[in-house]
């Protein structure tokens, strides 16, 4: 990856129930919470709990064909969904990615994710089982 910075944007967590979850970590860890949001586009609601150097973005399914629905049939309770790096060019970065035989999910094209900015996922199996979310920042 061409990026420099190479900060982690966001840790997000798959969960059956998001109001009574964001409330849970708000309450346990003392942490900032923002509003719940739905993003059609994903399939998820979405609501981001604030550290001093991390967000957690918590993940609710807005149906049964969303990504997450299968995720939480396997993990009843919730459970770590993926890690958001941060990168400064995603189209450069896709295609330097391309070519080191790790695949993008769905077309390969950014879509525009939870902070208005461009996004792709990156497959698990190419990266130790974990699914990786790259934001364009
Ligand atoms: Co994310």
């Amino acid at each position: 990856m061409e990026n420099k910075n190479k900060k982690i944007n966001h840790i997000a967590i798959a969960v059956p129930d998001i109001k009574e979850a964001a409330l849970k970590w708000q309450q346990a860890l003392n942490m900032k919470k923002s509003e719940i949001m739905i993003l059609e586009e994903h399939g998820v609601k979405v609501v981001f709990l604030e550290f001093s150097n991390l967000k957690i973005e918590l993940l609710e399914p807005l149906d049964n064909e969303s990504p997450i629905s299968k995720f939480l049939e396997k993990n009843p309770k919730g459970g770590m969904h993926h890690i958001c790096f941060e990168v400064e060019k995603i189209t450069e970065t896709i295609n330097s990615l391309k070519n080191k035989k790790i695949n993008i999910l769905g077309d390969g094209n950014p879509k525009i994710g939870a902070h208005d900015k461009p996004v792709v996922f990156l497959h698990p199996n190419d990266l130790s089982g974990t699914l990786v979310e790259l934001e364009e920042t």
